[in-house]
């Protein structure tokens, strides 16, 4: 059942989109707008624009855009039913009856539900005789059971059926469990089969507590070593960290980033609770967004391994763009975090400590690393480490860090000061061309409609696709003029079909006495919600007139009446008569 438009009003009067929006981002006013930085993608001067006047947020960079719906949906990685639950509980108002019967939200909550059991019965499994070996095992490598049970760490037995047997006798019907990816289907159909089979369970966790998914580690060195959860209704591998429900909780804007989840419990255990780890996937955009939220400083602490030491290349650039600050420590003897500190003596904990306060920026790790691949005996090498080198320190935004490593570099490779600044400015100068160049292609894709995925037939169309984004926008901002447009040009008339739907359903809403940003989001995709408001948001600022509104009209009507030859050719000549008399009138 969609939620009633009255509930929708009065769910978006009490949730003001300036409320919610500065729980997630700091926001600056800007005449009568809020601006801040895009919580949606890495940027660096804000292009993420709240508009109090009509309930919705647009960004320029990345072209997102929504009601306060849409952006809890987004920032909670949340539906719309649930989005909706979750700002209807902020504001104290009760859901309406039958509203939970959205398909995909009900099977969403299904999945949590079968989760959490199964955390419970692999937890409980641990502890029986049968999963003896998991225990001593975590104990072998040694995890207190305190540590045990703060993490909810289990164990899946060695039967095939277990799990499915025990969710099935609590009410969880087949199709659940294989939606949940607890469990696959027999090759021929007939029964389902769990998926974990004596393994080690690590339950993931979200931000509000949900057991989001499971990774389980084999117990031998067979393969595959570790076996996560795939992809489901409740869970997206790359948006998610393990732990991050326990490390948002030290208050000290900064995380550790390990490879497992061994090293990140390893390391919680000893008390660094800041740490967190990918779900077996190298990190992500998303992941890096997830963390600006709770971080300012990421400390990278991958394995001493080489593919730890790519992965940490990787994770710079990443880390880097979603604006973070980076510290990257390696730990010793070629060792991973959880080795490391369970040694006493010299390493342990305290050595751990050590380490993490004496660690390097990304940009000393980066430039030590290059330092290594070249021979700075011979000239024309060390002319390429320079050029390589100055590539790394013109990311650096603060000019003051610029010259202390262009000092420390002039010093190293013996050359003059001054030199090395001069290659550096030009190195700058070119990076700001190539920035140009984009920025103008981008600008130039947009005032051509090429790069508009939702709207195909705008680039054939730019002139009246343009004058129907504009006439929409005089029309949601001045409500009082839909009927007189809805006459003067009914829906068909418009070129893109695009457009001609959203004008339809504007006109529509407001005749019914609804604005019709109130349920948007409901009827609509969040791509096309999206679109909506960049349409609405980028014309704010013109204080469009009536006569503006009927150029409008004029322009769609004229572009729709330009034929091609293929229309033409098709025409009977009673309706070239027709129109050629048409034509000669406007012409007058
Ligand atoms: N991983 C995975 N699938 C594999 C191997 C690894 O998903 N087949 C993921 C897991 O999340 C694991 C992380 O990659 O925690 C790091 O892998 P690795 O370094 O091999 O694991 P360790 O954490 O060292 O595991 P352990 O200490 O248990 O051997
Ligand atoms: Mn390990």
């Amino acid at each position: 059942m969609a939620l009633p438009d009255g509930f929708l009003q009065e769910l978006k009067s009490r949730c003001d989109i300036t409320d919610i929006v500065s729980g997630y981002v700091n926001l600056k006013r800007r005449g009568r707008n809020m601006v801040g930085l895009c919580p949606f993608h890495s940027e660096k001067t804000a292009s993420f624009n709240i508009y109090p006047e009509n309930g919705s947020f647009y960004c320029f960079g990345c072209g997102a855009g929504g009601d306060v719906i849409t952006f809890v949906m987004k920032i909670e990685n949340l539906d719309y039913i649930e989005a909706v639950k979750f700002l209807a509980q902020r504001a104290g108002l009760d859901m309406p009856e039958n509203s939970y019967d959205d398909g995909m939200s009900k099977m969403r909550t299904r999945i949590l539900e079968a989760n959490r059991e199964a955390a419970r019965f692999f937890y409980k499994q641990l502890y029986s005789p049968e999963g003896n070996h998991g225990l001593e095992y975590f104990h072998r490598r040694a995890l207190t059971d305190n540590t045990i049970t703060r993490f909810g760490l289990g164990y899946a037995p060695r039967s095939r059926f277990a799990l499915c047997d025990h969710l099935r006798k609590i009410g969880f019907t087949d199709n659940e469990i294989v939606t949940a990816n607890l469990a696959f289907r027999s090759s021929d159909g007939r029964r389902i089969v769990d998926r974990f089979a004596d393994r080690v369970m690590f339950p993931i966790i979200d931000l509000r507590g949900n057991v989001i998914a499971f990774g389980g580690r084999i117990l031998t060195d067979q393969k595959p070593k570790y076996l996560n959860t795939s992809d489901t209704l409740a869970f997206k591998k790359s948006s998610n960290l393990f732990s991050l429900n326990n490390a948002k909780n030290t208050g000290s804007r900064q995380l550790i980033l390990c490879e497992g989840y061994m090293d990140v419990i390893a390391l919680n255990q000893a008390g660094f609770k800041d740490a967190v780890a990918t779900l077996g996937t190298a990190l992500t955009s998303e992941q890096a967004l997830l963390m600006k939220r709770y971080a300012d400083e990421v400390i990278i602490c991958y394995d001493a391994d080489e593919a730890g030491q790519k992965a940490t290349t990787r994770a710079i650039s990443i880390l880097r763009s979603a604006g973070l600050g980076i510290r990257i420590i390696t730990v010793p003897d070629g060792k991973d975090p959880d080795e490391f500190i369970r040694n006493k003596g010299d390493k342990g904990p305290a050595a751990f400590k050590n380490i993490l306060d004496n660690s390097g920026n990304d940009v000393e790790y980066r430039l030590y690393k290059l330092k290594s691949q070249f021979d700075l005996s011979r000239p024309d090498t060390k002319a390429q480490y320079m050029t390589e080198a100055l590539k790394v320190i013109s990311t650096l935004d603060s000019s003051v860090e610029q010259d202390i490593y262009v000092s420390k570099l002039s010093a190293e490779i013996g050359i003059e000061k001054s030199a090395v600044q001069h290659d550096l400015k030009k190195l700058q100068k070119r990076r700001h061309g190539d920035n140009e160049r984009r920025e103008f292609s981008k600008i130039s894709a947009e005032l051509t409609g090429r790069n508009d995925k939702l709207n195909t037939e705008k680039a054939k169309n730019i002139r009246a696709a343009k004058a129907e984004e504009l006439l929409i926008a005089y029309i949601v901002h001045n409500n009082d003029m839909a009927k007189v447009a809805a006459e003067a040009l009914p829906p068909d008339k418009f070129v893109t079909k695009f457009n001609a739907d959203l004008y339809e359903y504007i006109i529509e809403r407001i005749s019914e006495g609804t604005d019709p940003g109130t349920t948007l989001s409901r009827d609509f995709t969040a791509d096309e919600v999206s679109k909506f408001y960049s349409i609405i948001n980028s014309f704010n600022s013109q204080v469009a007139t009536r006569e503006a509104m009927n150029d409008y009209i004029n322009t769609i009507i004229t572009e729709s009446e330009k034929l091609t030859k293929s229309d033409i050719s098709q025409m009977d000549s009673a309706d070239i008569q027709a129109r050629l008399e048409r034509m000669k009138k406007q012409k007058k």
